[in-house]
């Protein structure tokens, strides 16, 4: 028998809230986005259709994010709000999940009593069966430390059509000190090849053209899935199995550590049709010392080495970044050792944060180290402007290129406009005109600023 029907009967729910509308609401990285449609896709299982938007939900999922103190801070506003929401209709439901619940258990009931389920990371397939025993025996909350069922195994209900994450492994075996993620989301397990690449050849069946692997760490992809005593298949294997899927025309992945990447798996990028020519190193600092402090477990030098590598093999690769600014003890050179490596990268985009201390994190423990908000906030703006600059001066090499765009949703901005994206992954705007969300078109590239690009259909 077919493994997909499996997959599909392994949450078997009895329909029980049919009329009823659910919307979830979500915070946080791509993980709890999917984590999202998960949840959506039991909520429909139980008969639920979903509401345009929460003011018409009858069940309400909150999907915490904890990665910063800001995403606590907004979860327990977001939750006093919420109060008034529940008092607005009978029975209305609201259920929190997520990092943040995972990480706060009772706390999150205890600053908010009006919650009716607290449900962690680890049993997000339990969110209906939770939600009715609240409705027999009171508010509850479950947050255990092992994942029972792999959230995979949940149906899930896509945000977009044509464009879908697949979750290739979940949990991080790493020990960053300012991050909380692995005490939330627990050790790296890696799903079976085969369970990926069924998921990846139902989706393409159902329309999808393009699909984005989540893992906390997927160069590490398969190190747990043991074979004759050896660990694999390696990341690069799985990318070859899943190019090889007909119709499927894109493939991106997210997010790879630096200290575990292999030449192979960009000569893989550079050589499979369908991996997009775009690769996400993570730099977090550009100091050794600060790197150290970390965890990173590469330094300064080791860094430059893998961006001279990838670019070797692939010189015209799209490079994107993480990197936190303020780490305990950073000093001015320590900063200046991140400008050097921002200048030497040339990467397309960084996602730029500020060192946020997170209780539990060893880090947290640094507080006779800690930088001050002002001297922070100088280093982040000093960042932003050499890398809008950087980003300014790459995105001209498209200028009257020939690309092929995905067209994703009409612009926030301009309801004439569409975005999509480019196979290096920038972000493109285009005209309405005879082009529809989902299509693959050619286009030229007509301009550029340092944020996105602008095309006119061939
Ligand atoms: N403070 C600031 N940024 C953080 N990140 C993770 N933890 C913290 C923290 N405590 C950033 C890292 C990571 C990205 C997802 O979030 O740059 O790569
Ligand atoms: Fe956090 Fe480091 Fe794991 Fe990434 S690799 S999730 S930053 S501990």
């Amino acid at each position: 028998m077919d493994q997909l029907v499996e997959i599909k009967s392994k949450i078997q729910i009895n329909p029980s809230r049919v009329g009823k509308k659910y919307f979830v609401k979500t915070f946080g990285c791509q993980m709890n986005e999917h984590d999202s449609e998960r949840i959506s896709g039991m909520f429909e299982l139980d008969g639920m259709s979903k509401a345009i938007s929460e003011e018409y939900a009858d069940v309400l999922f909150v999907n915490t994010c904890t990665i910063r103190e800001n995403a606590d801070d907004k979860l327990y506003g977001t939750l006093g709000q919420l109060k008034q929401w529940k008092s607005e209709k009978d029975n209305r439901k609201l259920l929190v999940g997520g990092c943040a619940a995972q990480k706060d258990k009772e706390l999150v009931r205890q600053k908010a009593p009006w919650v009716d389920v607290v449900i962690g990371t680890h049993n997000l397939t339990n969110v209906v069966d939770l939600l009715n025993r609240s409705e027999d025996w009171g508010p509850l909350t479950e947050i255990i430390d092992e994942i029972e069922t792999l959230p995979t195994e949940a149906p899930s209900i896509r945000e977009s059509e044509y464009s879908a994450w697949v979750t290739i492994q979940i949990g991080c075996n790493n020990s960053c000190t300012f991050c909380i993620v692995p005490s939330v989301r627990g050790q790296e397990i890696s799903r079976r090849p085969s369970d990926i690449v069924n998921e990846a050849k139902k989706l393409v069946d159902e329309g999808v053209k393009e699909i984005t692997l989540l893992g906390q760490n997927v160069n590490s992809y398969g190190r747990d899935l043991k074979i004759e005593g050896k660990a694999r298949p390696y990341f690069s294997q799985l990318l070859e199995q899943l190019n090889d899927i007909k119709g499927l025309e894109r493939i991106r992945f997210t997010s790879p550590h630096p200290k575990d990447f292999k030449a192979e798996t960009i000569e893989s990028v550079k050589k499979l049709k369908n991996v997009c020519n775009q690769v996400h190193v993570p730099l977090q600092s550009g100091s050794s010392n600060i790197l150290s402090k970390m965890h990173r477990g590469y330094n300064k030098e080791r860094f430059i080495e893998k961006v001279d590598m990838i670019r070797k093999i692939i010189p015209d690769v799209s490079l994107t970044s993480d990197i936190i600014v303020g780490f305990p003890g950073e000093t001015e050179k320590d900063f200046q050792d991140t400008l050097d490596v921002v200048e030497y990268s040339k990467f397309d985009l960084v996602y730029m944060f500020k060192f946020s201390p997170r209780p539990g994190t060893l880090a947290y423990d640094m507080k006779d180290e800690f930088i001050s908000n002002d001297v922070i906030n100088d280093r982040f703006l000093r960042l932003k402007d050499l890398q809008t600059d950087i980003s300014e001066k790459r995105y001209k090499r498209f200028l009257n290129t020939e690309q092929k765009l995905l067209i994703e949703k009409t612009s926030k901005k301009n309801s004439e406009i569409f975005t999509g994206r480019i196979d290096g992954g920038q972000l493109t705007h285009i005209s309405k005109d005879n082009i529809s969300v989902g299509d693959i078109v050619n286009v030229k590239i007509v301009d550029t600023t340092p944020f996105y690009l602008k095309a006119e259909l061939l």
